[in-house]
């Protein structure tokens, strides 16, 4: 006889798919609909909260129209990936892992995207920067402003 019933389990990749459609639509993870998805797969917060900080690809704030990632794996680091980080903060007035206010732009760390011959890279959306100097930083910015933004 079975005394302790196990809860029912959530087929794999229910929350996780959830979860995705949710940040597709908003951008982020609002609190409200972490707090739904909790209640209908009766999932514990503590777990969603686990998965959206794990996960690069969510976030848990509004993020910016462009995502900016400078890349701090050891080859990009060691080739002044740091200054380019530097100068990137001074330059928008966020640290790494925030929104400019103008939501513009969001400025994070990687750990190597594949592109370490490039050293120090950075990636703006789709778009890849090599060999990068910190002088070249605001002639980057630049392209993707209001009024700036081209296809090239
Ligand atoms: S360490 Fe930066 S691309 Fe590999």
């Amino acid at each position: 006889m079975l005394l302790i019933q196990k809860p029912p389990q959530l087929p794999a990749g229910a929350l996780l798919a959830r979860l995705h459609a949710i940040n597709s639509e908003h951008g982020y993870l609002p609190e409200d609909e972490i707090r739904r998805t909790a209640s209908d797969l009766a999932v514990p917060l503590s777990q969603i909260y686990s998965i959206a900080t794990f996960y690069t690809s969510f976030s848990l704030e509004p993020r910016g129209r462009h995502h900016i990632c400078v890349c701090q794996g050891t080859a990009c680091y060691i080739r002044g990936g740091g200054q380019i980080l530097e100068k990137l903060e001074g330059t928008l007035g966020v640290c790494a892992g925030h929104t400019t206010k103008d939501q513009q732009f969001t400025l994070e760390t990687v750990y190597c995207v594949g592109s370490c011959s490039m050293a120090p890279v950075v990636r703006v959306d789709e778009d890849t920067y090599g060999r990068l100097k910190p002088d070249r930083v605001a002639r980057i910015l630049k392209k993707y402003q209001p009024g700036e933004e081209s296809d090239t």
